[in-house]
């Protein structure tokens, strides 16, 4: 029997937690006994966030593509906040599906600095508290368009691979330390994502998931903590995980008709 870690003596930063994994991920840790702190955009939601949760709950209102902002987002924390040893950089997500030879450059721009630059802000605004304290987790919230192309993927496939490595080379820098870095890579799963990717269009977002049960919020927040919660010589590099009912299709051929 593993004796996995106890929740009540982590202090977990979810950035993106206003929806989806990220939402779903605060809860869960927080049920178990944990410390959480909420990050994201959408201050009304935070706000409830908040008063759902109550004190073991904090929450920080900043665009995780601000640079200063992100760089800066451990400096407001009250003292019980402050000892941070897990951190999920999950805020981020697609915006279009239009073929890359015309697509929108802003899409490709704002997929690039949520995904990359804000993951990057996030690990490297934590990582040192983290280093110096010789304990913590940082969780990569990737995807498995970062390992399996699809036609209007492009920019985000990218992004996800890059999310991909970046984890993998985090743990190479840290080695020797008492962190882990876990990559998260989920398939289909039912959140905001597709009402963001299409841009507030609901019945195109709603099509992503007829006929099929996708994974929802609580079955990613579910691996996260598995992962978080091995005890800490285990670290889990990556996880990936599908619905059920969605797998590969052979390799397109395009012939002469
Ligand atoms: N759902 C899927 O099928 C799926 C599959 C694989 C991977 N993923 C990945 O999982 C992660 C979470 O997505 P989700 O499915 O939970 O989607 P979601 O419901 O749309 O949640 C996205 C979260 O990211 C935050 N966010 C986005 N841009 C931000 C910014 N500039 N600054 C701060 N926060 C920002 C949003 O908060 P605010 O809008 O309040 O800022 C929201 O809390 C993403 O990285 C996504 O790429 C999703």
């Amino acid at each position: 029997m593993v004796a996995m870690l106890d929740p009540k003596t982590l202090t977990v930063l979810v950035t993106g937690a206003t929806s989806g994994f990220g939402a779903a991920t605060v809860r869960r840790f927080h049920k178990a006994g944990a410390r959480v702190i909420g990050t994201g955009r959408r201050k009304d939601r935070l706000d409830a966030l908040k008063k759902e949760l109550g004190e073991r709950c904090h929450v920080l209102n900043f665009d995780i593509t601000d640079r200063d902002a992100a760089m800066k987002m451990l400096t407001t924390l009250p003292a019980e906040f402050s000892r941070i040893n897990v951190v999920i950089a999950n805020a981020g997500g697609a915006v279009g599906l239009d073929p890359a030879q015309s697509a929108d450059l802003n899409d490709w721009d704002q997929m690039i600095a949520t995904n990359i630059n804000g993951v990057t802000y996030t690990v490297r605004a934590t990582l040192p508290g983290m280093m110096e304290r010789d304990e913590g987790h940082i969780v990569i919230i990737g995807s498995i368009a970062g390992s399996y192309p699809y036609p209007g993927g492009n920019v985000y496939g990218g992004v996800k691979a890059f999310t991909h490595q970046f984890a993998l080379n985090v743990r190479c820098d840290i080695l020797g330390s008492n962190i882990r870095v876990t990559s998260v890579e989920p398939g289909l799963a039912e959140t905001e994502f597709s009402v963001v990717r299409f841009k507030g269009d609901k019945a195109k977002a709603d099509k992503v998931y007829e006929g099929v049960k996708p994974m929802v919020a609580d079955d990613i927040a579910e691996q996260i903590f598995f992962c978080c919660t091995m005890p800490r010589h285990v670290n889990i590099n990556a996880i990936e995980s599908m619905a059920t009912m969605q797998a590969w299709s052979p390799f397109a051929i395009k012939r002469k008709t």
